[in-house]
């Protein structure tokens, strides 16, 4: 029953995806803006709202700062802030940084690209512009703490710690996250930071899509960068774009990218794909670990010859791709079939060591191929995949639909239901170990993937076993 259930449950959310209706919030059920239907024409008067909250209305000091990778990791770095529309002469400045106060003496101060954000474009937003100002750090030397603020040479934001990564493979420590999407400030915060207690130093964090569940809706970007507040302006931020980052703006009846994401993420863009695709896929090279970005809701054949391309030319020790839609699907009724299809051989050809998605409100943690198991000596293990969730929205798993992606070569190892999660991966010489948390900490799924880095031949323990 349970089950019959959550399946019309599900079936009724997806007709209603793209429609863009409010779900209710915790916070604020009655006083939520109310979003117009899409497909519905209709005239509309003043767009002048009102805020929700007084955090998310801009002011000429920066805030929504966040770090990005672009270009190099070990000598350059992003940032992107935003203020309010009456800041123009916006710069970042740079040190490296000391034990005392005076490491700002020798700071260098960058002048910041400034571009104009109409919100109001989305008649749900506030009627107002606000700037978003990025800087890209360059010339940095390798493996050293730096410290940097963003304002405008009067007002400043407070001097926050970054370290460039190494030239070459060095041990590292990364985290992901599944959907965040909904109650963003009230439930998925406490995920983010748990995180950040368990793994302070971690080099980048993924978010594996969906960040918020109204692509355009400014309220809940705020809520995002509230709820990770300057772990956002510390760690280095991998955003995915879902299918919640796409969204109507009537009256233009198609899908756009979340007005906010490409002025607030300063991202790599490749100038061989469709402009369309720029800063929603790109790759990062972090000290030998290849991360590719894919968008898993739009354009996918051209995305398939990127990631040959760009697979086929990396030499990298550890490989990973991550997209929002789950290649192995838990979820009752999904199916990316494109992905498993066409993308999945590739993944198998070139022996990507990692899959992050999410999408499926869910946990599961499965392998490619069938033959990997346990303690394989034999070293068959390709690819592990894993779909999980941070936001406390959930879906249950479904057994079934899962058992199925046997015969494509998929073996499930673990699942989880009705649970936020977040997980932190370890790079240590030959081995990369994985561990996902609970919102409260717990370990929830620990591996250990040994490689042979001259052979490829790949290992792992399942410690969940050896308990
Ligand atoms: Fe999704």
């Amino acid at each position: 029953m349970r089950r019959l259930l959550l399946f019309i449950f599900y079936f009724m959310y997806s007709l209603s995806l793209f429609t863009q209706e409010p779900v209710s919030d915790d916070r604020r059920d009655t006083k939520h803006p109310k979003v117009v239907k899409s497909n519905i024409t209709k005239h509309y008067h003043s767009n002048d709202h009102h805020y929700e909250d007084h955090w998310e209305i801009p002011s000429k000091n920066p805030d929504r700062i966040i770090l990005t990778f672009y270009g190099n990791p070990s000598s350059q770095r992003a940032v992107t802030w935003r203020t309010d529309s009456t800041i123009n002469d916006a710069v970042a400045q740079i040190s490296i940084a000391g034990n005392n106060s005076k490491f700002k003496m020798n700071a260098k101060t960058y002048s910041a690209k400034t571009e104009e954000l109409k919100i109001g474009d989305f008649h749900n937003n506030k009627h107002v512009s606000v700037h978003y100002h990025s800087v890209i750090f360059e010339n940095l030397i390798p493996e050293t703490l730096y410290a940097y603020r963003v304002g405008n040479g009067k007002i400043w934001s407070e001097w926050i710690h970054f370290k460039t990564s190494s030239n070459e493979f060095k041990p590292t420590q990364f985290v992901y996250f599944g959907d965040a999407q909904n109650n963003i400030l009230s439930q998925w915060s406490r995920v983010i930071r748990m995180a950040y207690q368990k793994a302070p130093d971690a080099s980048f964090a993924i978010y594996a899509g969906d960040l918020v569940n109204y692509a355009h809706l400014d309220n809940e970007w705020a809520q995002w960068f509230k709820a990770g507040g300057f772990i956002h302006s510390q760690w280095t931020a991998i955003p995915v774009v879902g299918n919640h980052e796409f969204g109507k703006i009537p009256p233009e009846n198609n899908q756009k990218l979340s007005l906010q994401w490409r002025p607030q993420f300063t991202l790599p863009f490749e100038k061989s794909l469709d402009k369309k695709l720029h800063e929603t896929v790109y790759s990062i090279n972090y000290q030998d670990i290849l991360i590719i970005v894919l968008n898993s809701s739009e354009m996918l054949e051209q995305q398939t010859a990127y990631v040959e391309k760009k697979l086929k030319g990396s030499k990298a020790k550890w490989k990973i791709i991550t997209c929002h839609h789950s290649i192995f699907s838990p979820a009752p009724g999904r199916d990316f079939e494109y992905g498993r299809k066409f993308w999945k051989p590739l993944f198998d050809k070139f022996s990507v060591d990692l899959v992050l998605n999410g999408h499926d409100h869910s946990y599961a943690r499965g392998h490619v191929p069938v033959k990997s198991r346990l303690n394989d000596e034999n070293g068959n293990l390709k690819t592990m995949y894993i779909t999980s969730v941070s936001g406390p929205k959930q879906y249950l798993v479904d057994r079934n639909q899962i058992k199925n992606y046997t015969a494509e070569g998929y073996t499930n190892e673990k699942t989880g239901e009705d649970t936020q999660f977040f997980q932190v991966f370890q790079t240590l010489e030959n081995k990369l170990i994985y561990a996902a948390y609970t919102a409260t900490g717990d370990l929830f799924d620990k591996v250990i993937i040994m490689k042979d880095f001259d052979t490829g031949k790949k290992t792992f323990v399942n410690t969940n076993q050896i308990k």
